[in-house]
């Protein structure tokens, strides 16, 4: 049986925590999209750290982990990753036992980040606010087919990989030269000069080293996980970003370049749909959201920047301030409609003594969220004004309220409450 993990709003809803706290109770955990961009924050006894590839589940002893066929890998970020992990306390032998990394993931190359910089520059005030780890360029590649898998990188020949790299890497410095030289009057000279784009040797140097270092944790992976599923053996599927983030469903072009949805979670693992039991959707007491986008229930400036500083909302791989906004009941009843089956609820302490709250629960005018950003842009929320608390959620009448309302207007249950940043602040209902 699999379960699903997926954030239910713009990311950030505090996924890392939850894995964290839960997988314990799980043989495997999967990461399934997204890449270097996620920024995962774990708060146990082995001490506090932001991981971004490596699956949560990787401070308990007996679980494997995966980093399946839907998630891209930058390689060097990847070893940085794991020699953090070690330093935190996990054996190195331990982690070289249970890290499992799909041979059918890309492999994120050099030139996705420059490139995920220039068409950042070349959007000009469209910006996105990607988070520069080449996540747009990468999946982009794969779906032109002109992607490499880690299966690849550890199976060829090094002759015919250094034929591969040098031709990819040439084509893509000409794209650099000629299209996006054109467009920005010299700008990519200076990124291509930080960014090193000019000689493959070095870059193929470091590809080779890392290859070394990463061949022996590749495999199938979606066997191990079939055979998990026949034996029964329990699986945690861990999503990156949000459901609001998703392509498809997200507020398109404001999103990321992988599927953040619970039928992503199948594409990015491999596992059959008849094998998931419960997906469970994070979601922040309030909303956040990073860099650009259409945001209807942003707060004013003054309580953002409040909120901003009580739940030290700034992002985990960028460390840019978050946005902040009021519950949006509308996005959530959308993330339900994609096969959220119960809530976990994060960050309710970070409202305690705000009061009175607002909650957005419809959008004046549309009856559904709307589907273009820019009609998104236009939307005006509708609030409810509802009761405060204290600092104590468990037994708070206000706070459970608050979460009766979730569950009444998206029809779905709240069964996990996340009371704090350490793993065992949190309680079912
Ligand atoms: P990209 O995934 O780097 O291409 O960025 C696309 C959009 O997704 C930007 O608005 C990012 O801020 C957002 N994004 C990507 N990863 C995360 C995340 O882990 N948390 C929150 N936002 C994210």
């Amino acid at each position: 049986m699999a379960d699903v993990i997926v954030g239910a709003q713009w990311g950030d809803e505090g996924k890392g925590k939850i894995v964290d706290a839960i997988s314990g109770n799980y043989d495997f955990c999967v990461r399934f999209n997204g890449g270097n961009n996620a920024g995962h924050t774990i708060i146990n006894e082995f001490g506090e750290l932001a991981l971004h590839l490596i699956p949560a589940g990787i401070f308990h002893p007996h679980v494997i982990c995966v980093i399946g066929n839907g998630v891209v890998v930058n390689l060097a970020s990847l070893w940085a990753e794991i020699s953090e992990v070690v330093g935190h306390g996990v054996p190195l032998t331990d982690v070289a036992e249970r890290l499992k990394i799909s041979s059918r993931s890309h492999v994120v190359m050099p030139w996705h980040i420059v490139f995920d910089k220039l068409q950042e520059q070349a959007r000009g005030k469209e910006k996105i606010g990607t988070t520069s780890r080449g996540i747009g360029p990468v999946f982009s590649d794969k779906i032109a087919r002109h992607g490499l898998r880690m299966g690849d990188l550890v199976s060829m020949k090094e002759s015919d990989l250094r034929s591969w790299f040098y031709k990819e890497f040439y084509r893509n410095v000409k794209i650099v030269r000629t299209v996006y030289e054109s467009i920005a009057l010299g700008f990519s000279r200076e990124i291509e000069e930080e960014s090193g784009l000019v000689s493959a040797d070095p870059h193929f140097r470091e590809l080779m080293a890392l290859r070394d270092v990463l061949a022996s944790y590749v495999c199938e992976s979606e066997e191990l996980l079939w055979e998990a599923h026949e034996k029964g053996q329990r699986i945690l599927l861990e999503g990156a970003q949000g459901i609001h983030l998703d392509t498809d469903f997200g507020t398109y072009p404001y999103v990321t370049s992988s599927p953040c949805t619970p039928a992503g979670a199948l594409q990015g693992s491999g596992l059959p749909p008849q094998a998931l039991t419960r997906v469970i959707g994070v979601m922040k007491a309030y909303t956040t959201r990073v860099a650009a986008g259409p945001f209807p229930s942003e707060m004013d400036e003054k309580t953002q920047n409040a909120i901003r500083e009580k739940g030290k909302e700034f992002g985990a791989t960028t460390g840019r301030p978050r946005r902040i906004g009021w519950l949006d009941l509308v996005i959530l009843m959308r993330s339900a409609r994609l096969g959220v089956t119960e809530w976990a609820v994060t960050k309710g302490d970070i409202l305690s003594r705000t009061n009175p709250l607002k909650v957005c629960y419809a959008y004046e005018d549309e009856k559904e969220s709307p589907v273009s950003a820019f009609s998104m842009a236009q939307a005006r929320p509708v609030y409810v004004e509802v009761d405060g608390w204290g600092d104590a959620l468990e037994n708070s009448r206000e706070f459970n309220a608050y979460l009766q309302m979730i569950e009444q207007m998206t029809k779905v249950p709240v069964r996990l409450v996340s009371t704090g940043p350490q793993r065992e602040q949190i309680f079912t209902r």
